[in-house]
C-alpha cells in the first residue's frame, strides 16, 4: 500500500504532525521533493523535535528514505542523523543515488538572485534549494553518485566551480576555493556513502513484499514549481504527481491521496494572499496559531480559509481525503469567515488564476460562521467528534462539501493525542 500526503495550502498546514501520526501504522516514510527549506516539528511526550530534510517517523524508528526530487544539504543531513543517534534511535535511512547535491555556490547564487529579483522575488529561505534545481535541469547538477565516484566529483566539481566562479566574479562576489569544498564534500560522501542506493528498486521490492509506504510532501500545492503562484513558489514538484518522479514509482500503485488542510491560511513568503488579515483578526490567528517558520522564524501572514484554493489543490492532486489541521485556533472568535470565490474587477471568479497581476487584485467573497468558544478537549479525547461544538462541526462538514472529499481526521492542538479520527487512512 502506498499513500500520499500532501499540503492543500502554501505549506505550513501541520502536515508534519499529520504525517507522523500516519507514519505510525507504515512501515516506510519517504520524501520525494524539496529540501531543508521544509521543517517540521514534532512533539512526542515532552520532547519536542524540529527536523528539516530527515523523513517524518523518524523518531518511530521507521524505514526512512529520500527520493531522487529531493535536494540535499550533506551537512544538515548529517546533522539531523547525529541529533537521532544521540537520542537513542536507530536510522533506518536510503538516500537515492540520483538525488541532486545543494553546493556551497547554490547559497550564494540564492541570495544574488533575491537581491536582483525586487518585487518578483519569492522569499527564499536563502538553503540554496531553487539553485540547485536549476543546475539539475540545466544537467550542472552534482548527484549522489558522482559525490561517492571520487573520479567523477573531482571533474564535475571543477568544472561547474570554475563556472561559477566566473559569474560570482562578474557579480563582485569572492571565488569559492575547490579544495577546501572538495575536501568538506569527500568527507560527507564516506559518511553518507552507505546509506546510498537506487530508490526505484528498493520502493518496488518494499511493495512486492507489501510494506505500507507513506510518501511525505514538503511545502504545499500553491508553493508547486508548475501550479502554485509562480514565480512566488519553491522550485520543486509539491503535488501528488511529484510523488511518482520524486521516488520513481508508477502512478497507478497509489492507493489514498490525503490532503491536508490548515482550518484558516498562512504564507511565509511573498506573492498575493487574496483572504490576509492585517488586523486583530490575523494576530490572533498568528499568536494562538504560533504562525512563525519553522526554518527561518519569520513571521507567518494569516487569514481565513480560502476554499477557492483548496478546491484548485483537490483538482490538482485528486484528493481522497482531507485531514484538516489547527482547528482549535479559531476557538474564540466571534465570528468565522471561508473564501468561496473571488471577485475581481466586478465579476465573480471561481477558479484560482495563473496571473498574478489578477490574482493580486481579487477580493474574497466569504461565507460567515458563527464563532465558537474553547474546546473542551478532555470531552473531544473521549467522546471525539460529537464533542466539538455544533459551530465547528458547521464549519468543518462546510469544508468537506465544497470540495467533496471526506475529512480523515481533525487536528485540534499540537499534541498527537489532540486528534479526532473519522475514517481509517490504511486499509
Ligand atoms: P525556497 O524554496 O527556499 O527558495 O523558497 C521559495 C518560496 O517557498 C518562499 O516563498 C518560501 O517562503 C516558500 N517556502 C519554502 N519552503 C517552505 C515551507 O516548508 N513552508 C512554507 N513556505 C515555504
Amino acid at each position: 500500500m502506498l499513500n500520499v500526503i500532501i499540503g492543500t495550502q502554501w505549506g505550513d498546514e501541520g502536515k508534519g504532525k499529520i504525517t507522523d501520526f500516519y507514519a505510525k501504522k507504515a512501515d516506510v516514510v519517504v520524501r520525494f521533493q524539496g529540501g531543508n527549506n521544509a521543517g517540521h516539528t514534532v512533539i512526542v511526550g515532552d520532547r519536542v523535535y524540529k527536523f528539516h530534510i530527515i523523513p517524518s517517523g523518524s523518531v518511530e524508528e521507521k524505514i526512512l528514505v529520500i527520493g531522487n526530487g529531493v535536494v540535499v544539504d550533506p551537512k544538515v543531513l548529517i546533522e539531523e542523523i547525529n541529533t537521532l543517534k544521540k537520542e537513542g534511535k536507530s536510522v533506518k535511512l536510503y538516500i537515492s543515488e540520483r538525488a541532486n547535491l545543494i553546493m556551497p555556490y547554490h547559497k550564494v547564487e540564492d541570495e544574488i538572485h533575491e537581491e536582483l529579483k525586487g518585487d518578483l522575488k519569492a522569499g527564499s529561505t536563502k538553503r540554496g534549494i531553487g539553485p540547485c534545481y536549476a543546475d539539475k535541469i540545466a544537467r550542472f547538477g552534482i548527484r549522489f553518485v558522482d559525490l561517492i565516484d571520487d573520479e567523477v566529483f573531482r571533474k564535475k566539481l571543477s568544472m561547474i566551480l570554475s563556472m561559477k566562479n566566473k559569474i560570482f566574479k562578474t557579480f563582485g562576489r569572492k571565488p569559492l576555493d575547490y579544495d577546501q569544498i572538495y575536501t568538506e564534500y569527500s568527507k560527507y560522501g564516506k559518511i553518507l556513502g552507505d546509506y546510498v542506493t537506487d530508490i526505484s528498486l528498493l520502493l518496488e521490492k518494499f511493495l512486492k513484499e507489501g510494506k505500507n509506504i507513506l510518501m511525505e510532501g514538503a511545502q504545499g500545492t500553491h508553493l508547486d514549481i508548475d501550479h502554485g503562484i509562480y514565480p512566488y513558489t519553491t522550485s520543486s514538484h509539491t503535488v501528488a504527481g511529484g510523488a511518482c518522479i520524486g521516488a520513481g514509482v508508477p502512478p497507478q500503485r497509489i492507493d489514498k491521496i490525503i490532503g491536508v488542510v490548515k482550518a484558516y491560511t498562512s504564507r511565509v513568503g511573498t506573492g498575493p494572499v487574496p483572504t490576509e488579515l492585517e488586523d486583530e483578526v490575523g494576530e490572533h490567528l498568528r499568536d494562538v496559531g504560533k504562525e512563525y517558520g519553522t526554518t527561518t522564524g519569520r513571521p507567518r501572514r494569516c487569514g481565513w480559509l480560502d476554499l477557492v484554493m483548496v478546491k484548485y489543490a483537490h483538482r490538482i492532486n485528486g484528493l481522497t481525503g482531507i485531514a484538516l489541521t489547527k482547528l482549535d485556533v479559531l476557538c474564540g472568535l466571534e465570528k468565522v469567515k471561508i473564501a468561496t470565490a473571488y471577485e475581481y474587477d466586478g465579476e465573480r471568479i471561481e477558479e484560482f488564476p495563473a496571473n498574478m497581476k489578477i490574482l493580486a487584485k481579487c477580493n474574497p467573497v466569504y461565507k460567515e460562521f458563527k464563532g465558537w468558544k474553547e474546546f473542551d478537549k478532555e470531552k473531544i479525547k473521549r467522546d471525539g467528534y460529537k464533542a466539538l461544538p455544533e459551530e465547528a462541526k458547521n464549519y468543518v462538514e462546510f469544508i468537506s462539501k465544497f470540495i467533496g472529499v471526506p475529512i480523515y481526521l481533525i487536528s485540534y492542538g499540537p499534541k498527537r493525542s489532540e486528534t479526532i479520527v473519522l475514517r481509517e487512512f490504511f486499509g
